[in-house]
């Protein structure tokens, strides 16, 4: 396999063809921002499981301009040397190398709330005020003037790019085998290759070859500090997607110049901040969503070419391989979700693989929210040291009652603690609402990891009954030391009968195939996850859909925990040409039609009005930027009246129900609730990564 064979970038060779991007670890790292054990840890784990090359998250060459913008380290002095080199050597007991990806730091995308008393009207201290190449407002708060950057003047600019030098030279006596430059997603070093945020006309800007004297300076200083032998990857992405932004065209242009500057690899990505879905391509996007962008790069220059971007699946990864598309591979999230990813296909056990969902919701959101950056399938990553499975001291049993993802990993889990475990199954197979969610042909990646579980189920040492609902009293007969329940949650009754001319079904019963939708035109109720996704799948089956929604437009998809995955969701809602009815309620069917009321006050719980602060406000506007879209300001809004619209069928997305009921049950029966533990959603219905970590955490806290 290619995929594993050795590969060269410049003077460095490894050992295969896989690289780990750099992601965030905020917090992951210690208070100071050192890579402390549990960074070594984490990374190792990788280092371990078979990976090439590790880029760990970004570190600037200085802070002196973004004094507060987070934890990250930097290179600027000798400070983190020492945890640099205790990485290195760790990663190369695995015959993994360590590359430093070096930042210029962030610019317009600083996220205002790490600034002090950022919620106040008061101006910024001006030591502290975001930096760019030119006036850009900030991509958070883009209507508050108090965060628009300034300028870096020409001095400071040429200071900076230097500040590149000394830290590449730091990064190569720290143990690095190569640094890479943070080049793209629109962060300070892109803005001044853009030409949407870089309108100087000094030395720096002007023109697109000025544009990159700021680059071109930086990898002079790397070269005259670290040795021009110190091999170097630049990493951009070649279109931003964005109007304004950069086309492909000078992307192109940039590459050439990039290899004539002596650059040893190019990483090519896409995307920006506004266009967060590149960059960070959540599920919707095809595996290997970017690699014709560096095909495109790979057939203009000579040095090697790095493809991202969902490229966890080894099939895919070799084939880009095969096809001379790129020569290296970065595999992100696929290395949180499975830190022996390679090994596992060194050894052709790829179905063994924990397959990454494109969720975001362990690793990115966990991140933001300055938690471990994690992964909702696998709650030890980022987490190594702190919540190791202990063995149970006495033979104990485990009974898990109920084989969806909850149920599954209380099983995994239980097994790796060494309880006997049996789990129960109220249907024939295995994998609870996953088989609704996995039938999009957008939705591959939980096509797989509901494979995953049920090869997992058939692995682990259990005993698996199918086709046993666990009734409170077989329970208590059964008599496991510890019962887990995971018995899910299930969809709120329909709220009409089928007329002679409209068929009425649950959007659950649809996807399953145990029913199947009438006619043409097919109106949709609900606009949480489950809505959107199964009008996207009915459009893309020739229906005409509507959907309706008693929340305004704005808080279609609210249940997608990460904005991206959101964000791409609500721009196919609109490529699909769907059609979205907000704070609309559908009241009767009628010939060939549902009525909707609309305009009313919107049903949705709340506690009435909240006394709420201006930073509440401002935490709001935060949020509904990130979240806001083309579709949320097209369509309908909420006029009070009535609407009809034509539907041959009408789908029920509704709320999920929690299947709860059991605990008590039992406990009436036992007299005690004592070692009856609860998981996922019959708890609260919520995402995957709920489910798995309620079973992880509480099978992990059993004192057995
Ligand atoms: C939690 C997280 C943090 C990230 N932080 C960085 C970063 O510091 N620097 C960077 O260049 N890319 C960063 N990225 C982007 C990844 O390097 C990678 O390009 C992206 O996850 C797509 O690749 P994948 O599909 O293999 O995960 C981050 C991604 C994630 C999920
Ligand atoms: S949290 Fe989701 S997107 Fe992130 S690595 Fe895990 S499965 Fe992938």
């Amino acid at each position: 396999m290619q995929l594993l064979e050795p590969g060269r970038i410049g003077t460095m060779v490894l050992k295969n063809r896989v690289i780990m991007p750099a992601m965030g670890i905020r917090g992951t790292v210690e208070k100071d921002g050192d890579w402390g054990d549990r960074v070594i840890a984490y990374y190792t784990a990788r280092a371990a499981g078979g990976v090439g090359l590790i880029t760990p998250e970004m570190v600037f060459v200085s802070r002196a301009l973004e004094l507060a913008a987070s934890d990250c380290i930097d290179l600027s002095s000798d400070e983190h040397l020492k945890s640099v080199r205790r990485l290195a050597d760790s990663l190369g007991k695995y015959d993994c190398k360590l590359s430093v990806q070096l930042t210029a730091g962030f610019g317009r995308v600083v996220p205002p709330y790490i600034l002090p008393e950022w919620w106040t009207e008061d101006p910024l201290p001006e030591h502290l005020r975001p930096v760019s190449a030119s006036v850009n407002d900030n991509h958070y708060l883009p209507d508050k003037r108090k965060f628009d950057s300034r300028p870096l003047t020409t001095e400071e600019a040429a200071a900076l790019a230097q500040s590149f030098g000394p830290a590449a030279r730091r990064a190569r006596e720290g143990g690095a085998a190569c640094v890479e430059l943070h080049g793209h997603e629109g962060y300070l070093l892109d803005q001044f290759m853009t030409k949407l945020w870089n309108r100087r006309d000094d030395h720096y800007g002007g023109t697109r070859d000025k544009r990159l004297n700021f680059a071109r300076e930086a990898i002079a200083a790397i070269r005259l500090e670290a040795g021009e032998d110190f091999p170097l990857i630049y990493r951009f992405g070649l279109t931003h997607y964005l109007p304004g932004g950069r086309e492909p065209e000078e992307g192109l242009w940039i590459a050439r110049e990039l290899e004539k500057l002596g650059v040893d690899a190019l990483h090519v990505d896409a995307g920006c901040y506004e266009t967060h879905w590149w960059p960070h391509p959540p599920q919707y996007q095809e595996p290997g969503c970017m690699v014709s962008l560096a095909e495109q790069v790979k057939r203009q220059v000579s040095i090697p070419v790095i493809a991202v971007g969902r490229l966890q699946y080894p099939d895919v990864a070799e084939r880009v391989l095969n096809e001379n598309k790129a020569d290296f591979i970065a595999m992100g999230r696929g290395l949180l979700a499975d830190p022996d990813l390679i090994n596992k296909v060194a050894a052709h056990k790829e179905e063994d693989i924990i397959p990454c969902i494109g969720c975001h919701e362990g690793c990115l959101w966990q991140m933001a929210e300055g938690k471990p950056t994690s992964c909702a399938l696998r709650p030890t990553t980022g987490h190594e040291i702190e919540w190791p499975l202990l063995p149970v001291k006495h033979r104990a049993s485990l009974l898990v009652v109920g084989g969806g993802p909850a149920g599954i990993e209380a099983a995994r889990s239980g097994v790796e603690r060494g309880f006997d475990v049996t789990l129960w199954e109220a249907t024939g197979q295995l994998g609870g609402n996953l088989w609704p969610a996995a039938e999009p042909d957008f939705k591959l990646d939980i096509a797989r990891y509901l494979k995953y579980l049920r090869h997992l189920a058939k692995k682990l040492p259990i005993e698996v009954v199918l086709n046993k609902r666990g009734m409170a009293q077989d329970i208590a007969d059964f008599g496991a030391d510890y019962v887990v329940l995971a018995t899910g949650a299930k969809m709120e009754a329909l709220p009409f009968q089928s007329s002679d001319t409209v068929k009425v079904l649950s959007a659950i019963d649809l996807l399953t195939g145990k029913e199947t939708s009438r006619g043409k035109n097919i109106l949709v109720m609900g606009g949480g996850l489950v809505g959107c996704e199964t009008a996207v799948y009915l459009a893309r089956q020739g229906k005409h859909v509507t959907i309706s929604t008693r929340r305004g437009k704005e808080q279609l998809g609210g249940d997608i925990v990460d904005r991206s995955n959101r964000e791409m969701l609500i721009a196919m809602i609109k490529d699909a040409g769907i059609r979205v009815h907000d704070n609309a309620v559908p009241v009767r069917l009628d010939n060939g039609a549902v009525v909707l009321q609309t305009g009313g006050p919107s049903n949705e719980g709340g506690s009435g009005p909240v006394e709420r602060s201006e930073r509440d406000e401002l935490v709001d506007m935060i949020n509904q930027n990130a979240k806001d879209s083309a579709l949320a300001k097209s369509g309908d809004s909420g006029i009070a009246g009535e609407i009809v619209v034509a539907a041959d069928s009408f789908v029920f997305a509704g709320r999920l129900l929690p299947q709860g009921a059991l605990a008590k049950e039992i406990a009436a029966i036992n007299g005690s609730t004592q070692n009856i533990l609860s998981a996922g959603d019959c708890v609260k219905v919520d995402s995957i990564m709920h489910a798995v970590w309620g079973s992880f955490t509480a099978v992990r806290e059993i004192a057995a």
